[in-house]
């Protein structure tokens, strides 16, 4: 019998229905889910408008290569334009996060001709070559990913960002929009801007990843948008298209495009497509951005009033709470006791990553149960 190449540690439990922010297992259990399966579920579990269009895509056609027009890629990329407030921009549509930084940096690099990227301490940009390479963590990077084209700064200090960018080498810097595996870090809206003007005076490709941290999450469309800052490349996967695998680099019009210069075999396919415009869709008609925002800062300002928490970080439905104590006895007393799923980082962050349709009483019941388990 074949059996799974084990890397993931499980806990004892598996969901088989969702149904908004609520997964059942096969007992008909109901957890409570704040994690949104690592800040995918973006609409909520099984939304009915994202079932019924990818039923009837499927049953009208499936996927075909991006060798024959795709309306669907289109119609995507037009309503991402407007809801993001990019209409200027041009989407590139491909599989996953990580495969959204290896092509942002590849662009980068076609453009400017340079080999160097600029990334951030605790960064996570992803596990295949190049992101890995541009993540801070030397556990899942194999000799195979180690360059010397990538180098680390400090996150919110401009002076090491300029110094390192001064040598001329650079084609791009990453930044997460908020910094999510690293336990919810947020760069200052005044970094930002700093970031924004230092990457322009030296012609340097400045690279959003806002896979985790963007699509509504934080309670505008990018977290980059509180800086009022406009990047060269941004990069999209996770909530896209609420649990179907996709991921998207939104690039601007300074780059050209040349045939043949990037591609995919799955990615823009019409399955994909028609659950990302389904997204939009339900974006717009529930308002969920303005949800997330709501709820997200009710949660923060309820948080940040229990006294036993040491620190409480986070914009919208993006929230770290680092407690005195091991974050994952936390997490598995919330997920057994409570029957509620959060997500972790580091020894002591409880990481809250909910979908965006959250509502107000759902968090109160997450509120009191976590004021209980912290007596
Ligand atoms: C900020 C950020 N970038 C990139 C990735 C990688 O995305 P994927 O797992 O879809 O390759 C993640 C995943 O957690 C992420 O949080």
């Amino acid at each position: 019998m074949m059996n799974l190449f084990e890397v993931y540690s499980l806990y004892n439990i598996e969901p088989v229905r969702g149904k908004g922010c609520y997964v059942y297992d096969k007992d008909g259990n109901e957890y409570l889910d704040l994690y949104g399966g690592h800040a995918v579920i973006s609409i909520g579990h099984a939304h009915p408008h994202y079932v019924e269009a990818i039923a009837h895509q499927v049953s009208q056609l499936g996927f075909y290569s991006n060798s024959v027009e795709n309306s669907l890629q289109q119609r995507l990329a037009e309503k991402l334009g407007r809801i993001s407030g990019y209409d200027d921009y041009r989407l590139f549509l491909c599989n996953s996060g990580a495969e959204a930084n290896e092509n942002a940096m590849k662009l980068a690099s076609f453009h400017t001709g340079k080999t160097k990227v600029l990334a951030f301490s605790k960064a996570f940009h992803g596990r295949t070559s190049g992101a890995v390479a541009v993540t801070d963590n030397p556990k899942i990077q194999s000799p195979f990913n180690v360059t010397p084209n990538v180098e680390f700064v400090p996150l919110n200090d401009i002076e090491a960002v300029e110094k390192k960018l001064a040598s001329g080498e650079f084609a791009a810097v990453i930044i997460e929009g908020i910094q999510g595996v690293a336990g919810i870090q947020c760069p200052d809206d005044n970094f930002m801007q700093q970031l924004r003007e230092a990457t322009k005076k030296y012609g340097v490709v400045l690279i959003l990843d806002e896979i985790q941290s963007g699509y509504g999450r934080t309670g505008k469309f990018f977290a980059h948008q509180y800086a009022g800052i406009r990047p060269d490349i941004i990069t999209v996967a996770k909530g896209i298209a609420n649990g179907f695998p996709m991921g998207g680099v939104i690039i601007s019009p300074i780059f050209e495009a040349k045939p043949g210069m990037l591609g995919t075999t799955f990615g823009g396919n019409h399955l994909a497509c028609a659950a990302a415009v389904a997204v939009l869709d339900v974006f717009e008609q529930e308002r969920l951005i303005e949800n997330a925002h709501a709820v997200g800062e009710f949660l923060l300002a309820e948080l940040r009033k229990m006294k036993k928490l040491k620190e409480v970080r986070g914009r919208g439905l993006m929230i770290g709470v680092e407690i005195d104590g091991s974050g994952s006895e936390m997490r598995k007393k919330l997920l057994f006791e409570k029957h509620i799923f959060t997500g972790g980082a580091g020894v002591s962050t409880v990481r809250l990553l909910p979908a965006l349709c959250l509502q107000k009483s759902e968090a109160e019941r997450f509120l009191e149960a976590f004021n209980d388990l912290l007596e």
